[in-house]
């Protein structure tokens, strides 16, 4: 009886620390990218939109392609060294920007 308690006391905090350290792509997204690409527009360079025909014509397809996009930044988009954005984070902002800007 004491084993089950002690398990599902561990189950639940690996539950809380997993929620506490999710990396929420849509929500760092919110918080770095918005100011400039409310909704996948992109208020400096009305030319270049996060859709994917535009990434797509433009050489970024894969989650990698959108990691270095983020790193490099250029032409008027600033560049996030992973002191700002960690490495999980890109990736789950790549991966929130491919699923859901068509
Ligand atoms: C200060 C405004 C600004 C912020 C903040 C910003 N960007 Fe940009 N972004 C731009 C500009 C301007 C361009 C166009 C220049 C270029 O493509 O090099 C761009 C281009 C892009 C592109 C290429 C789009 C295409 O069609 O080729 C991607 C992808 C992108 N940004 C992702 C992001 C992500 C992800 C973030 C947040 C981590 C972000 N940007 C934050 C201004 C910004």
């Amino acid at each position: 009886m004491k084993t089950v308690n002690l398990l599902l006391v561990i189950a639940v905090l690996g539950f809380m620390a997993t929620n506490l350290y999710a990396v929420d792509g849509k929500e760092l997204f919110a918080r770095h990218c918005s100011g400039c690409h409310y909704e996948g527009g992109n208020s400096v360079n009305r030319s270049k939109p996060l859709h994917r025909l535009f990434r797509h014509a433009n050489g970024l397809r894969t989650v990698d392609d959108l990691v270095n996009k983020i790193r490099r930044g250029g032409q008027g988009m600033p560049a996030y060294r992973p002191d700002r954005i960690s490495d999980p984070e890109a990736r789950a902002i790549a991966e929130y920007i491919i699923k859901t800007f068509d």
